[in-house]
């Protein structure tokens, strides 16, 4: 794609992963993704971030019409991942720039991701300013949003701020702001994204949040490393809807993942769901067959509930719902209530096993924790639509409607 001015002599010089359905080896990206970095004519030309690897070569093409690469004096470097970083060997080998500015945390990463030590980095201390002409760069650290070397950079004159992984969407698009899309499609697309990546961090989110609300920066524009750019009004949208999944506040919402070999523990899991239904609560119901672990923990996110369901296997649980456990426990989802059902054939202990995973998220658990021995019966299939029935009126209290 060729560059897009997005500010006077401000350009997005990003590229855009249409085929990316693996996002960074762990999550799904349904909609592709983009890899967004900037170019700033100012006396000083400026790039801001480059892009992933296997994209150089549109990127220095893009970059082409727009500048010779030996022109360029500065390099920020808002995030180290290589997604953002990837170009960024080349560029230091051939723009040969004055400085290249880095967090403090990056200053010390670099090294373990690049030969550098003949390369002009500049640590920045947080709040520092650099002039580069009309314009100004000011770098705040956003430490652990979401790796340690995080940071933003803003630009008073623009009123645009730089924010790196942080209000990012996985989506590839012509469209370069969120105004030119559905706002509901996008807010959804930054709402997979963070329960996603950005989960983890939700405590820094509000404190950086809190953070810059106290700095009462001017801001048109904020724009992240992936998806469509926030301009206008979308600024507040971005920000609200950032506090919003950072506070992790449930809806009267379950989701039941679970795995099943003959149908059983699929059984025991519906029955659930429709005492939960029964009593107005929103259910999903996920295979971990039919379901990515990705798709399961966008869901999981806003729930109140979860309920967990595997058959006793080898003595333990089916491997993939081992895998979406797994994942969704490392994401640190918190405030949630939790149940666990299970049939077995002969060992049983799916339920033990499931239920210490549920206490490892630190999820309220609702028992009892039901097992059923080859095929749930009749009364056991009525005692789960019961658990549902009692998980619906704990979700009821917890979300207060
Ligand atoms: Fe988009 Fe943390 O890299």
């Amino acid at each position: 794609m060729r560059p897009v001015e997005i500010k006077d002599g401000v350009h997005w010089i990003g590229v855009i992963d249409w085929n990316c359905r693996n996002f960074h080896g762990y999550a799904l990206s349904s909609k592709g993704t983009t890899y967004n970095a900037f170019y700033i004519e100012d006396e000083k030309k400026v790039i801001v971030d480059t892009v992933s690897k296997s994209f150089e070569g549109e990127f220095l093409c893009s970059l082409s019409h727009l500048t010779e690469l030996e022109e360029i004096d500065y390099i920020v470097v808002n995030h180290l991942e290589p997604d953002h970083s990837g170009c960024l060997a080349t560029m230091v080998e051939r723009c040969k720039p004055e400085k290249i500015f880095v967090s403090p945390m990056a200053g010390k990463a670099i090294k373990t991701f690049f030969d550098c030590a003949d390369w002009p980095l500049h640590v920045i201390k947080p709040g520092e300013e650099v002039s580069i002409g009309k314009r100004t760069l000011r770098f705040y650290e956003t430490r652990m949003l979401h790796w340690p070397d995080n940071m933003f950079t803003y630009i008073p004159e623009e009123k645009m701020l730089f924010t790196s992984d942080a209000f990012g969407q996985n989506i590839a698009s012509s469209e370069r702001f969120v105004d030119e899309m559905g706002k509901e499609m996008v807010v959804d697309l930054m709402q997979q994204y963070f329960a996603n990546i950005i989960t983890p961090y939700a405590p820094k989110v509000l404190k950086t949040l809190e953070t810059f609300a106290g700095l009462n920066l001017d801001l048109d524009m904020v724009c992240p490393d992936h998806g469509l750019m926030f301009r206008g009004d979308d600024v507040a949208l971005a920000l609200e809807k950032y506090a919003e999944f950072a506070n992790q506040t449930p809806k009267n919402k379950a989701v039941l993942f679970y795995d099943s070999m003959w149908n059983s523990t699929e059984r025991m899991i519906k029955a659930v769901a429709s005492g939960l239904a029964s009593e107005g609560i929103s259910v999903k119901v996920m295979s971990v067959k039919a379901n990515h672990h990705s798709d399961i923990m966008s869901e999981v996110f806003d729930a109140a509930a979860v309920v967990i369901g595997s058959p006793t296997h080898n003595n333990g649980i089916l491997p993939g719902m081992a895998d979406a456990l797994t994942y969704v426990k490392g994401l640190r989802p918190k405030g949630k209530i939790g149940a666990c059902i299970g049939s077995f054939g002969w060992s049983g202990e799916c339920v033990n096993i499931l239920k210490e995973w549920l206490e490892k998220m630190g999820m309220d658990i609702i028992e009892p924790n039901i097992k059923s021995k080859n095929r749930p019966d009749h009364d056991e299939l009525k005692e789960c639509f019961q658990l549902g029935v009692t998980i619906a009126k704990a979700v009821k209290e917890k979300t207060g409607k």
